[in-house]
């Protein structure tokens, strides 16, 4: 089965160190077989705000299917004053009611400038994930003063932190296989569509 994730850059901030983190953890998946990925940067997207008419209806409704067609997705998010960036917010807000994310996995990744890192942001996302349905995976990686981390050109500093955020791809790929996975084969068998 071929796995589909989407990938969400919680930061549209130009030249923004959200991004820099999660070309990692692309890079990563675009080096296993059977993964493709979706990466989105919501700048592309002028999501409303809730409530208003979207200025490219379009690009939401694509922006909607693409999760809700995937069997994962991947949230990194900054952390801005004590919390998750209003653009991931905003991003979650539109993707409908009941969400899009409902019983995906979700695997999360914050990136802060301060000595304490995106534990806020992280923990709030778990908090929104869980309450919309998703299911938001155990592992949570962040990225502490990202600026002594990276440089400027995204080229990572720090071998241990860099090993950590390309384990993200891996955790949230291995909780697929391990439980989706087996479910799809297992309703296929089920249904007699195996073939065997
Ligand atoms: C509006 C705003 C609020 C911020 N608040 C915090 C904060 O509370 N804690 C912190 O460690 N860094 C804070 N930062 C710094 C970001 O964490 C920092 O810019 C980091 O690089 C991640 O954001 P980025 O992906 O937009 O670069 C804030 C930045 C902005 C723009």
């Amino acid at each position: 089965m071929a796995i589909s994730i989407v990938t969400i850059c919680g930061s549209v901030r130009p030249g923004n160190y959200t991004a820099k983190a999660l070309q990692l953890v692309l890079d990563e998946f675009a080096k296993m077989p059977d993964v493709e990925v979706t990466p989105v940067y919501l700048e592309a997207l002028e999501l409303p705000l809730p409530g208003l008419a979207a200025a490219r209806p379009e690009a939401i409704e694509v922006f909607q299917k693409t999760v809700k067609e995937a069997t994962g997705v991947l949230l990194a998010s900054p952390e801005y004053h004590g919390g998750i960036s209003s653009p991931m917010k905003l991003a979650i807000d539109n993707l409908g009611f009941p969400s899009m994310l409902a019983d995906k996995p979700v695997q999360l990744l914050g990136v802060a400038a301060g000595v304490i890192g995106a534990i806020k942001s992280t923990e709030q996302l778990r908090a929104i994930c869980a309450h919309v349905g998703a299911i938001p995976l155990p592992m949570t990686v962040s990225v502490a003063k990202v600026q002594q981390v990276f440089d400027g050109e995204g080229n990572c500093l720090d071998a241990e932190m860099e090993k950590l955020i390309r384990r993200t791809a891996h955790n949230l790929v291995e909780y697929i296989q391990d439980t989706i996975c087996h479910k799809i084969s297992l309703e296929e068998i089920l249904r007699g569509e195996s073939g065997a």
